[in-house]
């Protein structure tokens, strides 16, 4: 787990104003700040929308009508709380977390000596962002003209926020994963105490075992902070990417907006392009959390193991642990709607097939119509 790197990702998240330092969370320069940002995204949002887009919006059918005007909607709220919570209404357990992260926060030997730098991981998913960002503009500008700026800018900030947002979210979940494998690592080392069998054994046990109960408790705490801080935004970035994606297949397949040829290839592509964008933090996120629940499953049975080559006396002490593991085993919710491990993916895919089919059936009664009427 790298904390540098986390740590880079919060510092320029805090030009965005959604992840301000702890100690700055209450000043009132950061409430400002905060506002301004979210007026100024707002109000350049609904320009865009109601005199801009406005327009084009009068040919769709209803379903994209609905499709698109929920994608506003849905992006909007995000900016919303994610601006605003940690400042305003989720300053206590936002500060919680922050702090948790900077108490742990040791640069171990293995970051100083690692292959790539730390900031890879920064410049990275910025480079595929702006790289894809600029090639998507490109091929509409070829379509549009300048009136690609003043329809979708705004829209590619605000998915930058959501891609910066989940890639934030996806370096959040892997402290997790690195804090549990860092638990069964101990555990590990029980068990080869217990088998070993050294005379110090019996004195050390408890105050190991009582250090892996620490964590382990320590880590359902940040683990529920994280589902009350986070769990708003993971479900938005969920119900953003699945209805991006199902508004992309539309457009993917049916060509309504009647390109040539030749345009209709680089627009296939831009769109892949953006579903790419808009899905792959999310798809990163859920498996980064099941990678979480592998981790915790894998403490459970590691204990269970370290039993059978326990003492009677030592017996109690771990069968008391793995109860306090199952009390407190890790847990990802998207608001408290539903738990988010792999099988988050597949449901997404299903409901996205299933209203696909709907909207292209909805499609076709209106092609029959127009071909007859010669609309
Ligand atoms: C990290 O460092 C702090 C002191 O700065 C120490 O209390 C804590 O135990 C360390 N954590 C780990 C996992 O080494
Ligand atoms: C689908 O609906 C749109 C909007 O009403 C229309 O322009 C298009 O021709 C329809 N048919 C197909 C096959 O996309
Ligand atoms: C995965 O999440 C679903 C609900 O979203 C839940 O019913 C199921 O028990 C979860 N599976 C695991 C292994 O946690």
């Amino acid at each position: 787990m790298n904390f540098r790197l986390l740590r880079l990702i919060m510092l320029f998240g805090e030009i965005f104003a959604i992840t301000p330092r702890r100690n700055k969370v209450k000043k009132i320069r950061t409430k400002i700040y905060s506002i301004c940002v979210i007026t100024a995204l707002m109000v350049a949002s609904t320009i865009s929308v109601l005199y801009y887009r406005q327009p084009l919006y009068v040919n769709f059918s209803p379903i994209k009508l609905v499709l698109t005007i929920s994608m506003v909607l849905i992006v909007n709220i995000f900016n919303c709380y994610t601006v605003l919570a940690p400042v305003y209404f989720k300053r206590r357990q936002y500060c919680f977390l922050i702090r948790m992260l900077e108490q742990n926060d040791n640069v171990t030997l293995d970051d100083l000596c690692e292959k790539i730098p730390f900031y890879a991981g920064f410049v990275a998913p910025n480079v595929i962002y702006w790289g894809i960002t600029v090639y998507v503009s490109y091929v509409w500008t070829d379509i549009l003209g300048f009136e690609y700026y003043e329809q979708y800018f705004v829209e590619v900030i605000q998915l930058y926020f959501q891609f910066y947002y989940s890639y934030f979210l996806c370096m959040f979940v892997k402290v997790f994963v690195g804090k549990y494998k860092y638990v069964n690592f101990l555990l590990s080392e029980q068990i080869l105490y217990m088998q070993m069998r050294r005379p110090t054994t019996l004195e050390r046990f408890p105050i190991s075992m009582r250090r892996i109960e620490n964590l382990v408790c320590f880590l359902k705490e940040m683990n529920v902070a994280f589902n009350d801080v986070f769990g708003w935004p993971i479900i938005l970035i969920i119900l953003y990417s699945s209805i991006l994606l199902l508004n992309y297949l539309d457009d993917i397949f049916k060509n309504s907006f009647g390109y040539s040829k030749n345009q209709y290839v680089g627009v296939i592509i831009s769109n892949i392009s953006v579903v790419f964008l808009a899905n792959i933090g999310t798809i990163a996120l859920i498996l980064l959390c099941d990678l979480v629940l592998d981790e915790a499953k894998t403490t459970t049975l590691l204990a269970y193991k370290l039993r059978q080559y326990a003492l009677l006396v030592e017996k109690q002490e771990i069968s008391d642990f793995i109860t306090l593991m199952s009390d407190n085993f890790p847990q990802f919710t998207a608001a408290g709607f539903f738990s988010v491990n792999k099988t988050t993916i597949l449901n997404i895919m299903g409901t996205v097939t299933t209203f696909f089919i709907i909207i292209i059936q909805f499609n076709t009664s209106r092609v029959l119509y127009c071909d007859k009427y010669g609309v």
